[in-house]
């Protein structure tokens, strides 16, 4: 069937449950869901009940949509995200993207957690993302294309807004802590990189490596919306010690520095 009409279908079904008009949108990555305390929340729907959303193959893994008001703003939350490794079609993953669009979201905030190759950086840091590396990914346009949802070769100069980083920097600042900024480098997973592959991203002119968004954020500007993005550095990939990374640590450090993350986006979404 024609992605055009499967996003047609699963608008109407979201507006048959609740008559939902968001104009943000808001994707929370491993370990950020405690963003939705902010919110006044007016409806939830599983993924499992969204048609033509992606079946879970994953244990344990309970997405939902749900939708409500902050700062006078519709939003519609993504708790938990579609990666890559667990299976799905890169058009599977950003399809949620494309739905948010039609939906009526103009802004879109994403969240995740990233593996620094910065030296400078911290576990527990925020990076807010200013530009990508998209080459170790599958590039969800690739196919053909369909004019009616964007260009063929959409731009790439700026796929994050500049505005909103300047927001987010004044926004952080209020709130009295550093945010760093830097360049996302993608890849699939589900492997933490090998010591030599950290190395290749840092020397690539990467800042943080993680394994989601960045086909979220070309579908986002393929179809024209504004992008604001933040990296939770969870771990530092290049080390001295001999330390391995693991999940357990990588979700703890999310959890940590999940109330700087929340609070951020809560005030720029106010302030929008
Ligand atoms: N690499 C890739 N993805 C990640 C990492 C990492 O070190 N940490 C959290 N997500």
């Amino acid at each position: 069937m024609d992605v055009i009409v499967r996003i047609q279908q699963t608008v109407d079904f979201i507006r048959s449950r609740f008559n939902a008009q968001p104009t943000i949108g808001v994707v929370l990555g491993s370990g950020l869901g405690g963003f939705i305390d902010y919110i006044d929340i007016e409806h939830e729907i599983p993924y499992e009940e969204v048609p033509h959303f992606p079946i879970s193959t994953v244990e344990g893994h309970k997405g939902k949509l749900i939708f409500g008001k902050l700062g006078g703003k519709q939003l519609v939350v993504m708790a938990g995200r579609f990666h890559f490794y667990e299976g799905y079609s890169p058009a599977d993953i950003v399809f949620p993207i494309r739905v948010m669009k039609k939906l009526g979201v103009e802004n879109l905030f994403l969240s995740n957690a990233a593996g620094g190759v910065n030296t400078t950086f911290k576990v527990g840091d925020l990076m807010i993302i200013h530009d990508h590396i998209s080459m170790s990914i599958v590039n969800p346009l690739i196919g053909k294309n369909i004019a009616e949802l964007g260009p063929r070769f959409p731009d790439m100069s700026e796929p994050y807004s500049k505005k909103m980083i300047s927001l987010g920097r004044k926004v952080a600042d209020k709130l009295g802590f550093v945010v760093r900024q830097g360049v996302y480098y993608g890849v699939t997973g589900p492997t933490f990189e090998t010591r030599a592959e950290y190395k290749m991203i840092s020397i690539m002119g990467a800042d943080a490596v993680g394994m989601s968004t960045v086909q979220e954020v070309i579908i986002a500007v393929h179809c024209g919306m504004t992008v604001f993005a933040v990296s939770v550095i969870t771990d530092i990939g290049i080390r001295e010690e001999e330390n391995v990374i693991t999940h357990d640590e990588v979700l703890e450090a999310a959890n940590l520095a999940a109330p700087k993350l929340t609070s951020m986006f809560k005030e720029m979404i106010v302030s929008l």
